[in-house]
């Protein structure tokens, strides 16, 4: 009698933990993990990723919880979403975004997908792990600027986070639980479900057009060369490499920040190719606004009209393109776009 009576209890108190948990979450939002159900199987993913199991779907949570807070800036202004779109492909629309008290940042702000696949991050490769990149906004006067251990204390005063940490890691928030979780959310930013992607990964031959097939073609071929950077399931070989820009105007030293050997300045890491259409502006400093600025760019480095002052990386043997060449070309990247990943709903607050 006295058993079934704990075990009553404890019933109790489980329905009760499950409510105030799924009170951490908006309900009716899709849970970050299931963004994987969009991607086809044959799509190259990490088994974790695949098939998260409960703690690192939970880890997403409190990540995208953390990342979406603006608690997380020190005067309460803006969050890592602030300038993480998601409706720009968690980049932004503008070439520089705003920090707190408006101030702008030194380089394009990137778009975050497919995160697990890259190996170095920033445009200059300056910071090897992924769970280690929240701590330079956080320090940055100009962006978060609340440094880590001030944002320990932070989130030890609000009950609602001393929970889900004691829940999830069984520990008080710190600077290794914060920033493992922000990293389990990001990682959970996975985009391959463009008409390249059904074409590509499930044979489906009627999800490119005709224009795109050309496009595909040109891409590949030797007239361009644009996959000897641009490579992979992610269009992007990880390496850092001048595609031919002139360093007018704003002068970045790039990977050569970090590498300190001359031969790599103005050297970027090359981006990848998917969800073009949501990140623009383009390059290191979203210079071009356009991807038929960005294919004149190629074209005009092809025809050598460009006044070049830096050597560029770009294979001497491409050809100039024709008006109908750029415009498949153009048709064939926008099948790379990804309209399921920039409309998922993502914000947790709202
Ligand atoms: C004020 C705008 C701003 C805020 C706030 C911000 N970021 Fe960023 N983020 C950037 C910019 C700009 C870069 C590129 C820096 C560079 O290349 O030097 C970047 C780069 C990154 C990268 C590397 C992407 C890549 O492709 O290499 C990640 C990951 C990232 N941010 C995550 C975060 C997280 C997590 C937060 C919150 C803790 C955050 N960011 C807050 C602007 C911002
Ligand atoms: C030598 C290597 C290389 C080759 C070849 C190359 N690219 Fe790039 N591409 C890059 C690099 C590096 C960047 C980023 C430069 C920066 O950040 O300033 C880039 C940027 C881009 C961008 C802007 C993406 C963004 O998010 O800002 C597009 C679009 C692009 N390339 C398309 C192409 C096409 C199409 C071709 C073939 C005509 C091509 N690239 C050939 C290295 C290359």
């Amino acid at each position: 009698m006295r058993n079934s009576y704990t075990y009553l209890r404890l019933f109790a108190v489980g329905i009760l933990l499950s409510i105030l948990n799924s009170c951490s979450q908006n309900p009716g939002q899709p849970h970050p993990a299931d963004r994987v159900h969009s991607i086809p199987e044959a799509y190259p993913l990490p088994d974790s990723l695949r098939n998260p199991n409960g703690f690192e779907r939970d880890r997403m949570t409190l990540g995208q919880k953390l990342f979406f807070d603006k608690r997380l800036s020190a005067d309460g202004s803006i969050s890592c979403a602030s300038c993480h779109k998601a409706r720009y492909a968690f980049g932004d629309s503008s070439s520089f975004s705003r920090g707190m008290a408006g101030y702008a940042t030194r380089r394009n702000t990137p778009p975050l997908f497919n995160l697990f696949r890259q190996i170095r991050f920033f445009r200059d490769g300056g910071v090897a792990r992924l769970s280690e990149v929240a701590l330079s906004p956080m320090n940055e006067a100009h962006e978060l600027n609340l440094p880590i251990d001030t944002l320990v204390r932070r989130l030890r005063t609000l009950p609602e986070y001393v929970r889900e940490f004691d829940k999830i890691y069984n520990r008080l928030p710190d600077p290794f639980t914060i920033t493992q979780a922000l990293m389990g959310y990001q990682l959970s930013l996975l985009s391959a479900s463009s008409r390249y992607d059904q074409y590509r990964y499930q044979s489906d031959s009627t999800a490119l057009s005709p224009a795109a097939l050309r496009g595909m073609r040109l891409f590949f071929s030797d007239a361009t060369h644009c996959r000897s950077c641009h490579t992979g399931p992610d269009f992007t070989d990880g390496l850092f490499h001048r595609n031919g820009l002139t360093d007018a105007g704003r002068p970045d030293t790039g990977r050569a920040r970090i590498s300190m050997s001359w031969g790599d300045y103005a050297r970027f890491r090359t981006p990848s190719l998917r969800n073009l259409s949501f990140s623009a502006p383009y390059m290191h400093d979203g210079r071009f606004n356009t991807i038929p600025e960005v294919l004149e760019h190629y074209n005009r480095m092809y025809q050598k009209m460009e006044p070049i002052t830096l050597q560029s990386d770009l294979p001497q043997i491409g050809r100039e393109l024709s008006v109908e060449e750029l415009r498949d070309l153009s048709a064939f990247l926008e099948h790379l776009n990804d309209s399921i990943f920039v409309n998922t709903p993502a914000d947790p607050t709202q």
